[in-house]
């Protein structure tokens, strides 16, 4: 090794690589009890959503924790576009219950508000001192926080393998994040069993953000191009594209081409659900720890800006743009804009994705088949059809500039204008 390892061109030279621990199985939701108690832990609260405890997940779940003697308090009110008064809620919950640990069923929503509940239980303080700044104060936990245990029940976010969890700030109409190595889950569970009854919308919105998860992660800027952390506790949780996160990330890839059209098509394709739910697990462990970037950053004001579109296939009480399908929407423009940064990357998750090796790419190959893809599984055309014009484009610009955190991981410089054209080129993509 050169004795000028430690950057003398101001560049990273480490990255780390950081993993929750996994099972994976059909049936394997039913050791849940076995692992919480395994934990150590005497006291849970169990966070779920509405539907899922309808579903009868959650009441299950909770059976078998308090089976092995542990003793279990239910928050139901986990809601879907969480905010920072939603979370608070749940936070003053685990506050006053008292917790030793944490058990989160349900969608990134859910795992998301354990892990905010557990950061602000553990170690006090407002939701907002730790949100990323420039929106909240960035403030980080000082030590690690009590056990919590993810049971997803989606196959998308991939929350139980991440250290972030993201909410509304409706008065400054933007979403952002908490995140902290702290906020990583201790383990995950992940049983396709448990998603055999979500609608096909949901499957095809999950995803596609799945599919975006790995795909911004693999074309993302390499760790060894950033600027060197000027301290451990300084290097951020996202650090760009490294060996050990391209593995996952390949492997998501390849998932997604090849089952996201059949667990779409036929939710009782048990084997494209386990494999969709497994590539959502793979992709969160890449993105955690290289990261996403323009999809990512403009899925925010697309979904914060307007509360127009009605979903189908989602509950009819609200109207909002499903995760998935905020990020995907602007994807085939986003790798459109960064080929020319990294070509050979470009052509390989377009060979990942299709499943046919590709000798000759341009700028157009990922695009394409991303499009053939949204298509296929029934996404929206683009922005457009989530209820925005060309006038709008100045304020999602705003709301995705916002976004420094996750721009910083883009292969090349993006400027304002460069959003401007992605989100034009984003109205319709076919
Ligand atoms: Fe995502």
């Amino acid at each position: 090794m050169a004795a000028s390892g430690n950057g003398g061109s101001g560049h990273e030279t480490i990255f780390t690589m950081e993993a929750t621990p996994l099972k994976y199985g059909q049936g394997a939701s039913e050791e849940v009890g076995w692992e919480v108690k395994r934990l150590g832990v005497s006291r849970v609260m169990l966070i779920s959503d509405p539907g899922v405890i309808e579903a009868g997940i959650t009441p299950r779940i909770q059976e078998l924790i308090e089976a092995e003697g542990v003793e279990v308090e239910l928050w139901d009110r986990a809601r879907v576009e969480p905010t920072a008064d939603s979370f608070q809620e749940a936070a003053d919950f685990a506050v006053e219950g008292n917790f030793d640990g944490f058990v989160a069923v349900g969608g990134g929503t859910s795992i998301d508000t354990a892990k905010v509940s557990d950061l602000i239980a553990t170690h006090g303080g407002e939701i907002m001192d730790y949100v990323n700044p420039p929106i909240g104060g960035g403030k980080k936990p000082p030590s690690p926080l009590k056990p919590l245990l993810a049971v997803p029940t989606t196959s998308g976010t991939g929350a139980e393998a991440t250290t972030v969890a993201i909410l509304d700030i409706p008065d400054q109409r933007v979403k952002t994040g908490i995140s902290h190595a702290y906020m990583r889950p201790v383990r995950g569970i992940v049983d396709p069993n448990l998603t055999m009854t979500l609608p096909a919308e949901v499957t095809s919105s999950a995803g596609l953000d799945v599919v975006c998860h790995a795909a911004e992660s693999y074309i993302s800027k390499p760790y060894d191009e950033r600027p060197k952390a000027e301290s451990p506790d300084e290097r951020p949780p996202y650090q760009g594209a490294n060996p050990i996160a391209d593995m996952w990330s390949a492997k998501a890839l390849e998932y997604g081409g090849k089952y996201l059209r059949r667990a779409v098509e036929n939710g009782e394709d048990v084997e494209a659900r386990g494999a969709m739910m497994l590539g959502a697990s793979l992709a969160g462990i890449g993105f955690g720890s290289a990261g996403v970037h323009i999809p990512h950053a403009c899925s925010y004001p697309i979904a914060g800006l307007k509360h127009e579109y009605q979903p189908p296939g989602y509950p009819q009480d609200h109207p909002f743009v499903p995760h998935g399908w905020s990020v995907i929407v602007t994807a085939p423009a986003a790798f459109r804009f960064t080929y020319d940064a990294q070509p050979e990357r470009h052509r390989r998750v377009a060979e990942l994705l299709s499943g046919e090796s590709i000798e000759r790419a341009d700028e157009n190959t990922l695009p394409e088949i991303l499009i053939q893809l949204m298509k296929d599984v029934g996404a929206p055309k683009g922005v457009r059809e989530l209820g925005y014009d060309e006038d709008d484009i100045d304020d999602l610009v705003e709301g995705a500039m916002k976004q420094q955190r996750l721009l910083v991981g883009t292969p090349k410089e993006v400027t304002e204008e460069d959003l401007a054209n992605i989100l034009r080129e984003s109205m319709d993509n076919w």
